[in-house]
This record gives C-alpha cells, sequence and structure tokens, in this order.
C-alpha cells in the first residue's frame, strides 16, 4: 500500500505517518511548502516527502502519482485571524483539487479517507446528545461548512469516479503535549472572551443572546492563577460536557478506516469512550498537576459528545485514552 498524507506535518499528520511506518506502508507525505513544522518528518527517513499547496494543482497532480491510498488530513483549522475564504478554498476547494489529482493520476485508488469534524454538526448549538453520524449537519460557521462541503464533494466524486472513500468526524483531537493546558482558568477565559467575535467564532450558537460570559467567570474565578484546574457547568450546577480523543486514537481509527473493508461509503464519529464532564477534566488535570480545582457556573448548559458505536460495531474502533489517562501520562517526569 503507497499511501498519500496530506497535512502530514501537522498534529495528526506526523502521528498518522508513524502508524503507518509501523504498519509496514510505503508513506508520501505531503507539507505546505515552507513548512516549518516539516521537522517533525525526519525521525521517518524512508518516507517521501513531496511539497504542495492544497491550492496548486499541478503540485498536487504530482503529488497524487502513483499512490494507492489517500488519508486527506490537511485543512484550515480555526485561527482567530483566518480569512473566511481560505477556509473554503483550502476546506472544500483544496479537497476538490485532490481528488482532481487522484483522478489525473488514473483511478482506482483503493481507498481515500477523508478527515472531518464534530465541527460539520454545529458545535455550538449541537442538534442531539450525544451525536451520532446521522444527526443534522448544519454548522452554520466557517470552518465547519468548509469541512462539510469538503464532505459532499468527496462524495460526489467518489459516486463519479467509483472512489472507494470513508469519512472520520473527529471530535477535539488532544495530543500528549497539548493535554496539560486543557481545563484550567486560563484555557476557558481565552475560550469564552471568542464571545467577542459574535458571528465570526465558530461557536457563536452558544454565545448568542448570552450575556458578557468573560465577565460571569472573573467574577467567580477571582485571583486564582491561571493555572487553576476549572471546569463549566450549567445554571443548575450540571457539568458542561465535550467529547475529546487523544491523537493516538485518532490515528488507529484511521488506519481502520483506510484498511477495512466494512469502511466504505461511510463516515465514521471517532472520540474517547465516554464524553469528558467538566467536573472530571478539572479533576484529572488537579490530581495530575497538583493544582487546585475550581468549577464556574455559567448562564447556559453545553454538551459536545459523539456517539462512536458505529466506528466500534463497524470498524472494530476501541479507543485506549481518555482525558483522565492522557492527563496523567502527560504530568508524569520523563526518566
Ligand atoms: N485538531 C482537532 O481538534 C480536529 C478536530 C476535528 C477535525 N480535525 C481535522 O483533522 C485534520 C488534522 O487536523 P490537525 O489537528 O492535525 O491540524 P493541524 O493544523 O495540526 O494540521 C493541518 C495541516 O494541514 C496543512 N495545511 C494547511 N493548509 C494547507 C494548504 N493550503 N495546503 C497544504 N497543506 C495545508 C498544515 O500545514 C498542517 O500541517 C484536519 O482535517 C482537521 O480539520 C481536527
Amino acid at each position: 500500500m503507497r499511501v498519500l498524507v496530506t497535512g502530514a506535518a501537522g498534529r495528526v499528520g506526523a502521528n498518522m505517518v508513524r502508524r503507518l511506518v509501523t504498519a509496514g506502508a510505503d508513506v508520501k507525505a505531503m507539507v505546505l511548502p515552507g513548512d516549518p513544522l516539516r521537522s517533525k518528518l525526519d525521525p521517518f527517513p524512508d518516507i517521501e516527502v513531496v511539497e504542495a499547496d492544497l491550492g496548486d494543482q499541478p503540485a498536487i497532480d504530482a503529488a497524487c502519482k502513483n499512490v494507492t491510498h489517500v488519508v486527506h488530513l490537511a485543512a484550515q483549522l480555526i485561527r482567530g485571524d483566518t480569512p473566511v475564504d481560505r477556509f473554503y478554498d483550502v476546506n472544500a476547494f483544496g479537497t476538490l483539487r485532490l481528488l482532481e489529482g487522484v483522478v489525473k493520476a488514473g483511478v482506482p485508488i483503493d481507498r481515500f479517507v477523508l478527515a472531518s469534524s464534530d465541527g460539520t454538526y454545529r458545535p455550538g448549538a449541537p442538534p442531539a446528545v450525544p451525536l451520532t453520524e446521522d444527526s443534522p449537519q448544519e454548522p452554520a460557521d466557517y470552518y465547519g461548512t468548509g469541512k462539510l462541503l469538503g464532505e459532499y464533494i468527496l462524495r460526489n466524486h467518489a459516486a463519479q469516479y467509483d472512489i472507494p472513500f470513508a469519512i472520520t468526524r473527529f471530535a477535539t483531537v488532544v495530543s500528549p503535549e497539548e493535554v496539560g493546558d486543557m481545563f484550567r482558568l486560563d484555557f476557558w477565559r481565552r475560550v469564552l472572551s471568542w464571545q467577542a467575535l459574535g458571528k465570526d467564532c465558530h461557536i457563536w450558537h452558544l454565545f448568542d443572546g448570552q450575556p458578557d460570559l468573560v465577565k460571569i467567570f472573573d467574577a467567580q474565578t477571582g485571583d486564582a492563577p491561571g493555572d487553576t484546574a476549572v471546569g463549566l457547568t450549567g445554571p443548575d450546577g450540571t457539568p458542561w460536557t465535550l467529547s475529546i480523543l487523544d491523537v493516538r486514537d485518532a490515528v488507529d481509527g484511521l488506519y481502520l478506516a483506510l484498511t477495512e473493508p466494512e469502511a466504505v461509503g461511510h463516515a465514521f464519529n471517532l472520540a474517547a469512550a465516554r464524553p469528558t464532564s467538566h467536573d472530571d477534566g478539572a479533576a484529572a488535570i488537579a490530581d495530575a498537576y497538583g493544582v487546585p480545582k475550581l468549577m464556574v457556573e455559567m448562564p447556559m448548559a453545553h454538551h459536545l459528545e459523539l456517539d462512536i458505536r458505529r466506528a466500534r460495531t463497524m470498524l472494530g474502533f476501541e479507543p485506549r485514552f481518555d482525558f483522565r489517562s492522557m492527563a496523567a501520562t502527560a504530568a508524569r517526569p520523563r526518566l
């Protein structure tokens, strides 16, 4: 199997390259020209690294030559200052250009896997708790809409050109280096400050019509230090919930979507076995790092939970990590 991995220097990409190399696959890793994180691929001297921007059709065409499988991870993720058109150009039209490259290289290819997102389910006001793959996808924000357009473009091309495909919809992906920053006072204050972006924020539905949430947050956290473990609750004291996905489980799920015959033609939610309640998340950080824990009451509830039964039953996906085990491992001193 000769696998083209796009976004190969990214959070998921570099881990996917490792997963594939371990499985004995021949890997072609596509990176953004000049990507400063390209050195993450240095530990894999036997892979081929190609540079291509998803806006550059000739470079994409060259990258698609002689591959049997594609794992499409490259995407414009949510950054505060990203121009709107970039979400569509990279996540929707970039996916189209990649599929065009695959078609020009001469299908049949054995599998095209697209990484999509819980962002396609309208994360600020999810239509169901938990979300199944059949829940409505009505994102109403730039990132989620761009990712959903990518899904549609893939389904369309797959039908027209007989491309066996699968889609994975990730929960919030967390790598071991990042886990210690979550469920902290600074972390939630930053998230709540996105309220100031209004409808430019990908979770604006959550903030819509709410009073100044940072003010409410600050009134309860006082002068507690920024590294304090913090979780949020709704007005009745019920903790918020969030599905999280360890990057190592993400690549296991991608590998199954790439290799299992059953995966073809389906979308799969991928997340930890259970959503993390903010109470547990904050407690896990408090225990792992020895910091105090605070719960902060918000005027609204929020539950962003992915149901992973389809991936479990059809692919045999069994996530190995939950937030507590991730935090405990990350905090352990390295010998
Ligand atoms: N991180 C999450 O929480 C999360 C959640 C749901 C879905 N996803 C999806 O998972 C995939 C991987 O995400 P990640 O967390 O590894 O993100 P990341 O930002 O770490 O990696 C994305 C990669 O895409 C590359 N890229 C961006 N624009 C490009 C372009 N125009 N041409 C070529 N390459 C380009 C970047 O250089 C980067 O290496 C993405 O498709 C993302 O939408 C991520």
